[in-house]
């Protein structure tokens, strides 16, 4: 069970969602001030024996040690970028055609753009964190010392992917928005859950998978030098990170009983419907006004971003017929969101013709 608590039943004063950050170091002091705990408790393992037992991780750690890069020297933190100017091309801005929008100047449309890129990064960045804090209980509760190595360097690889995340928001857009409350929800049930495999299965296979096709979508769409090459570096690191879920659970469901199975697929569906059509961002709809229904349905009916959610699922369905959980349960609730059709994608192909591998 996940209990969490904020720090402050009030939110700080300098920080409302919609609104520029203060430029000052006053966002510091609003930051520190927003803190959450979440009572966790799982087993944590010491493994006594040092050699390999799964297949192919010490080269994925091997890979993962000679590939490590410093966000700082890495990425031209010099360039500079206009929030103002489109970062995503208009032509396929999900809000063509809202009444709303339409209605607007330009100058108030550029706002509106601005914040559609704050919120997306924004959501990214908030991922990350997660991520960073599922591999580090990785580390102590995967039962293999060779995943154990391997979780390590995957900490450090989520610290750096919060870094430049939260520098280029801070720095270039100047924009941050809160966390989505259902990307939050995920977050919360992956960190909480007592089970290891559950935090791979939800955050190395479902949350990384997703993440992995939103950056390859936003790699090739954008104009934006700093943000194509800092998307393109943390690619690279998440294409081994989804690796080492499929190499660590792959023959781990082969033989679990069909309750505990029955559990695994539940949370996959879970899971998917709720990344399908929950993760709109209608809260951006108050800071211009717009009324939050119509927004939203404006969002999840647009045919760009059906598009989009759908091609969200091209890693994670493979993925998951790879570790035997794409069961006639699953089948049918991934046809009816639309998703079955990737079954037979290909992972690895994907990453080859990115230049990931
Ligand atoms: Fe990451
Ligand atoms: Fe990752």
């Amino acid at each position: 069970m996940v209990q969490s608590r904020p720090a402050s039943s009030s939110p700080p004063a300098a920080h409302h969602p919609g609104s520029p950050l203060p430029a000052d170091d006053s966002y510091a002091r609003v930051a520190d001030a927003e803190l959450e705990r979440v009572l966790t408790s799982f087993d944590t393992c010491y493994v006594w024996r040092y050699g390999s037992v799964q297949e192919g991780l010490r080269d994925l750690y091997a890979k993962a040690k000679r590939d490590q890069w410093d966000a700082a020297l890495a990425l031209d933190w010099s360039i500079e970028v206009d929030p103002e100017e489109p970062i995503l091309p208009e032509a396929i801005n999900p809000l063509l055609g809202f009444a709303p929008y339409e209605r607007m100047d330009e100058r108030e449309q550029k706002r509106v753009r601005h914040c559609q890129i704050a919120w997306q990064l924004s959501q990214f960045m908030h991922g990350e964190q997660g991520a960073m804090i599922v591999a580090s209980q990785l580390v102590g509760a995967v039962p293999w010392m060779d995943a154990k190595l391997y979780a390590s360097s995957q900490t450090m690889d989520e610290a750096r992917h919060v870094e430049v995340f939260s520098r280029y928001l801070r720095t270039k857009l100047e924009w941050e928005w809160p966390v989505n409350p259902n990307l939050k929800r995920l977050l919360d049930t992956i960190i909480g859950d007592v089970r290891w495999d559950f935090k791979y299965l939800g955050m190395q296979i479902l949350v990384e998978g997703l993440a992995m096709a939103a950056f390859a979508n936003l790699h090739q769409l954008t104009n934006e030098k700093l943000l194509k090459d800092l998307i393109h570096l943390v690619m690279r690191d998440e294409s081994r990170h989804v690796a080492f879920g499929v190499l660590s659970l792959q023959d781990f469901y082969a033989d679990m009983s069909g309750s505990e199975r029955r559990d695994r697929e539940d949370f996959v569906i879970e899971a998917c419907e709720l990344m399908r059509d929950r993760l709109v961002g209608e809260e951006t709809a108050d800071a211009f006004g717009f009324d939050r229904e119509p927004y939203r349905q404006a969002m999840v009916e647009s045919p760009i971003l059906q598009l989009f959610r759908q091609q969200l699922f091209s890693r994670v369905v493979p993925n998951l017929r790879r570790l035997g959980l794409l069961s006639p349960r699953v089948r049918t609730a991934f046809d009816r969101l639309g998703i079955l059709q990737f079954e037979d994608a290909d992972p690895a192909a994907q990453d080859a013709a990115l230049g990931l591998v």
